[in-house]
């Protein structure tokens, strides 16, 4: 259905509208919109624009994002009749969406409808909207109406928390809003907590007709009055400028009060000239080129786009918000941030933007005292990051087997933070990571059981990332990074960046060296966790279509049989290949990726990356296929019902760069490539950064060359 060129995806006709609203959304890592039109009738909670953080309560304790007005909000009445023609197209150099259409009514009468639309790069306060007309076979009139809508309501999604959601809540109230010469302005709070202000400045103009003001209650707008030549084209434009206060106790002291109207006074080109500038140095950071046998720019265009989610759903220069499994392109799991982050997205950032990574990192740093908390209302020691996050690191996961035992997220954070300092060589963080590193192996602490008979630590009821094994005891994926958290907190101690008891760093050593994990000598394998030789062989056959196993069975009998639903100690094996000998990660590989559905988003980039890591060529280029198309050919059947999948697009990112370039830290710490380049690649080539430096990577038929930049 996609059209795939080198710098732009474009799509005929009007099937499957939900599908291709997420695959045309758009972002600048601040605001976020769904790629909806009011005009075509979509609803409320579907018109769905987000503010990074964005987020006030739904229930006691419970997070969501709040929809913000409408942001790119007009209707166009021309009558009833049906489209002749209509085509979508994304042009990822400077993220401009267009849309060609041609209207005929019922009379016959034909009208061209060109609709463009941004999200500023350079500046994330604009966004912007133009509208083209033009009356191809008659003369007459149309009207536009054109405001700020503040008439949304959040997006009904089923999640973790409520398994079927229909219920639409109403998360903002509109305090305030005035229309004047050529303008309209809204100013309105999230009801809950009253947490979040925003103001949204809309100049609206039109170069024919006439305007007057045509508010609705909580709606500023103008209707347009505007002629049609035939043959004849106008134009109106919509500047938009929002701006957003969070009112969080210690983090922002004031209110919305300040927020005035901010009108823009420069047009649609301009502003798209100063954003595709500022596109084109996040593509100067980012861009992978691929050239294939035969010219084909499939797989270039798709990776572009992998790459241009992940640039756009970025908040760059912002430590207080992180990024959502799904970004700003839907309110699936209420907008909350994962593992996702911290193992999937942010390698792509450490070395394509280390500022940006540096932000995330700090997300972590800085909410080590929710962590904290999070391992009080646990009864534990030290710091637990939470398995879902949205204010802060409050743990939003309510759910007992995954919200309380899928704990290898706090091991995760800190391999995070020891991949960010080692890759970027950034000394600041230093104190705060070591801190971190030892209230976290103060959790571990607690965490595990000490077996007095056997004298070994257990780590029970846990879930690692194969989210089908029920809830087992001493999964290898969370002991073994448990234990690499254990040693990074010891050698902070001894580094002097943080202070520990003596008993407390022998109880880490203790843990270290006698915790528990199953391995089958005779295989040279280990094994999943303590339950999964136990578990009989899977009788399911998951549904042709892509779609995940756990909508036709239910988790209670998943977990009773040897399936996996993702990556997991295929994940260890790629993320510390040090664990384990040649024998045991081809031990590894053999045994469970045979067993794996892939059920989750995140499994197949992280399979090609394994698969090309092992030289296994044909299987890495299936495994790249799925995950490097996973959205843009909806291959999980979710695409339209969830936005787009992040932690994919960053998995698609390290197979290619970790997977076929094989990019690594050599022993001295600097890059070396092992490249494993599929056969009808001719050439592949990116920019990286290491310890501050910018590197270009080069591999072709000849192999593979790593260049330093001049500074
Ligand atoms: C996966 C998790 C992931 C979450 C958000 C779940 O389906 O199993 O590993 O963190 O989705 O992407």
């Amino acid at each position: 259905m996609i059209q795939y060129e080198p710098w732009r995806i474009r799509c005929e006709g009007r099937e499957d509208p939900k599908f291709l609203e997420s695959i045309f959304s758009q972002s600048n890592g601040y605001l976020g919109s769904r790629c909806t039109f009011f005009m075509d009738g979509a609803k409320a909670y579907e018109r769905c624009n987000y503010l990074a953080g964005g987020f006030d309560y739904i229930s006691p304790g419970v997070t969501d994002m709040v929809n913000l007005p409408d942001l790119f909000h007009f209707q166009l009445s021309l009558g009833t009749g049906e489209y002749q023609s209509f085509t979508q197209t994304l042009d990822m150099r400077n993220g401009l969406f267009e849309r060609k259409s041609v209207w005929k009514d019922k009379e016959g009468r034909e009208t061209q409808i060109d609709i463009s639309r941004f999200i500023s790069m350079d500046n994330k306060h604009v966004s912007a909207l133009s509208l083209e007309l033009t009356a191809l076979n008659y003369s007459g009139n149309a009207a536009v109406f054109m405001g700020i809508d503040g008439k949304t309501v959040n997006l009904p999604v089923d999640d973790d928390q409520t398994k079927e959601n229909l219920d639409t809540v109403s998360l903002l109230s509109v305090s305030e809003t005035e229309t004047g010469e050529g303008y309209c302005f809204l100013k309105a709070g999230s009801k809950a907590s009253s947490r979040l202000h925003v103001a949204m400045t809309a100049r609206i103009f039109q170069n024919q007709g006439t305007a007057k003001d045509a508010s609705t209650p909580d709606c500023p707008a103008k209707e347009l009055n505007i002629p049609l030549l035939e043959g004849e084209k106008v134009r109106i434009e919509k500047i938009l400028y929002t701006e957003a206060v969070l009112v969080d106790s210690e983090t922002f002291p004031q209110g919305g009060q300040d927020l005035r109207p901010h009108v823009i006074n420069r047009s649609f080109a301009e502003l798209l000239k100063d954003s595709e500038g500022a596109w084109k140095s996040r593509w100067d950071q980012a861009d992978i080129e691929i050239t294939q046998k035969g010219n084909d720019s499939t797989i270039q265009s798709a990776l572009r786009y992998n790459l241009f989610q992940l640039i756009q759903n970025c908040p760059f220069e912002d430590a207080t918000v992180s990024i959502g499994a799904r970004g700003l392109t839907h309110g699936r799991y209420k907008g909350c941030c994962f593992w996702d982050t911290d193992i999937f997205l942010l390698p792509f950032y450490l070395y394509t933007d280390p500022q940006a990574a540096r932000n995330l990192i700090l997300f972590r740093l800085n909410t080590l005292p929710d962590a904290k908390k999070n391992a009080k209302a646990l009864n534990l020691p030290g710091a637990r990051y939470p398995w879902m996050c949205a204010i802060g690191g409050i743990e939003q996961c309510q759910s007992w087997d995954i919200g309380r035992c899928e704990i290898h997220i706090t091991a995760d954070v800190a391999y995070a933070v020891d991949n960010y300092l080692k890759v970027s060589g950034d000394e600041t963080l230093d104190s705060q990571s070591a801190q971190l590193y030892v209230e976290t192996a103060r959790y571990w602490a607690g965490r595990f059981s000490y077996d007095q008979r056997k004298d070994v630590y257990n780590l029970l009821f846990v879930k690692g990332p194969d989210e089908y094994c029920g809830v087992s005891g001493n999964n290898a994926y969370t002991v073994l990074l448990a234990r690499h958290n254990l040693r990074l907190a010891l050698q902070a101690v001894q580094r002097k960046k943080a202070a520990a008891k003596a008993s407390e760093m022998k109880t880490w050593r203790d843990i270290i060296e006698k915790s528990r994990i199953e391995y089958d000598s005779d295989r040279d394998l280990y094994i999943q966790d303590d339950n999964f030789l136990r578990l009989e062989a899977f009788p399911g056959q998951k549904a042709g279509d892509g779609s995940a196993a756990y909508h036709q069975y239910d988790f209670d009998w998943l977990q009773r049989y040897q399936v996996l639903k993702q990556a997991d100690l295929v994940l260890l094996m790629v993320l510390k290949p040090e664990l384990f000998t040649d024998r045991e990660q081809k031990a590894i590989w053999d045994f469970y990726e045979p067993l794996t559905l892939h059920d989750s988003s995140l499994s197949f980039g992280i399979h090609a990356w394994a698969a090309a890591y092992l030289g296994l060529e044909q299987k890495a280029c299936e495994y790249f296929d799925k995950s490097l198309f996973l959205d843009l050919e909806n291959r999980m059947k979710n695409t339209g019902r969830e936005g787009i999948h992040l932690a994919a697009a960053g998995a698609t990112w390290q197979s290619v760069v970790f997977g076929f370039a094989g990019l690594a830290l050599g022993t001295d710490g600097k890059p070396e490539l092992s490249p494993k380049l599929p056969k009808d690649w001719e050439r592949l080539s990116f920019h990286f950064y290491i310890k501050g430096k910018r590197y270009l990577a080069v591999i072709d038929g000849e192999g593979g060359k790593i260049e330093a930049e001049e500074d």
